[in-house]
């Protein structure tokens, strides 16, 4: 009997340390994977360049040759031409549609990011515009089916969308500077003001107008196509576009599960599975 006691309380040990061992793998082989995931940009360059894209070339144009706002593939005449840059996309220019950037003005980039894209801009000084590879900005992953009665195709609207609304609305209309569009619209007719509020703008906002007869970059049609993809967003609003988030890397051995952490989760199923097993014990004698 005794024996039989000793034998099971060992194997209810074996199990214990077995179920922390495989705790302790699992949650290792997590922190390995996110930081293989998220390894660093190699250069600030590359950092700047990818934030250049998805914040300013919708209105600087891919190569900073200007299309909404101003040139940026210029020289800069100045002693420090770092800090010129660096202080206007902190804080914007008061007065125009481009904005402040600063988390300090209520922006959305980090210092080390403006950093960054002021010596992405920089490198354009001699020389010319980098060569930019085309990124895609959001991946479509199921079609969307037209809404019925509402011209434009969502379709067309969803990529127009992420090159030219996502900076300021988010990826998926939820709002950032730019006010969230995935909602419902009121009236009979929504339709008819939005392709109004982007053809015109918002005067007094950061919202600029977007139709070529307002002097903006877009034509009727791919106002139609906007207008079609917005009002998808208000009906269906789980997400249907996905954009690339800014990868934020987390350094090897900082991971929350990690270090300590696992050590602590290892002790902790321990001591579950052994108080499990010694009421078992107790219950059975
Ligand atoms: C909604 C459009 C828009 C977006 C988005 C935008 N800008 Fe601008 N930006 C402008 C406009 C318009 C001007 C010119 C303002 C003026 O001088 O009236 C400008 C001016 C600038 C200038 C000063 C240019 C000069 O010659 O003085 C810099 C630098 C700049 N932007 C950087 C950026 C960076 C970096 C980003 C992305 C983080 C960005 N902008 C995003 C519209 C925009
Ligand atoms: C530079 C930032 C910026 C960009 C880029 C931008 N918007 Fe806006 N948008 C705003 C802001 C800010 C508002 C809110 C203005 C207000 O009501 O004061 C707004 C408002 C709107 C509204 C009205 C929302 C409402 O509740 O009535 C619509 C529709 C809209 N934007 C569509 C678009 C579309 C479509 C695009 C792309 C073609 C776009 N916006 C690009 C900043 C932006």
């Amino acid at each position: 009997m005794a024996a039989n006691k000793i034998s099971r309380f060992v194997v209810g040990w074996m199990l214990a340390a077995l179920f922390g061992l495989a705790a302790l793998a699992s949650t290792a082989g997590l922190a390995s994977a996110a930081s293989r995931a998220q390894t660093p940009p190699a250069d600030p360059r590359e950092l700047g360049e990818r934030l250049y894209a998805e914040n300013c070339a919708v209105c600087h144009g891919e190569q900073g040759q200007g299309r909404f706002g101003a040139t940026l593939a210029k020289n800069w005449p100045s002693i420090r031409p770092d800090l010129t840059v660096k202080t206007i996309i902190e804080n914007g220019v008061p007065g125009s549609v481009m904005p402040a950037w600063s988390q300090a003005k209520g922006g959305p980039l980090t210092s080390t990011e403006i950093d960054a894209l002021t010596q992405y801009i920089l490198s354009w000084q001699t020389g010319g515009a980098a060569q930019v590879s085309p990124q895609p900005t959001t991946t479509l992953i199921p079609p969307i089916t037209p809404i019925p009665n509402v011209q434009g195709d969502p379709n067309r609207g969803a990529r127009l969308f992420g090159e030219n609304c996502v900076v300021c609305h988010g990826g998926e209309g939820q709002g950032r500077i730019g006010a969230t569009l995935a909602k419902s619209w009121p009236g009979v007719r929504p339709d008819l003001n939005l392709r109004n509020t982007i053809a015109s703008g918002i005067s007094g906002s950061q919202m600029p107008a977007w139709s070529r007869a307002n002097g903006g970059p877009l034509s009727e049609q791919d106002i139609d196509d906007l207008v079609a993809y917005i009002l998808h967003l208000s009906q269906t609003n789980p997400v249907t576009l996905v954009s690339p988030a800014p990868q934020q890397f987390v350094p090897p051995g900082e991971s929350p599960l990690s270090g300590w952490l696992g050590v602590l989760v290892f002790l902790v199923l321990l001591i579950v599975v052994i108080a499990a097993a010694v009421g078992l014990q107790k219950r059975k004698s």
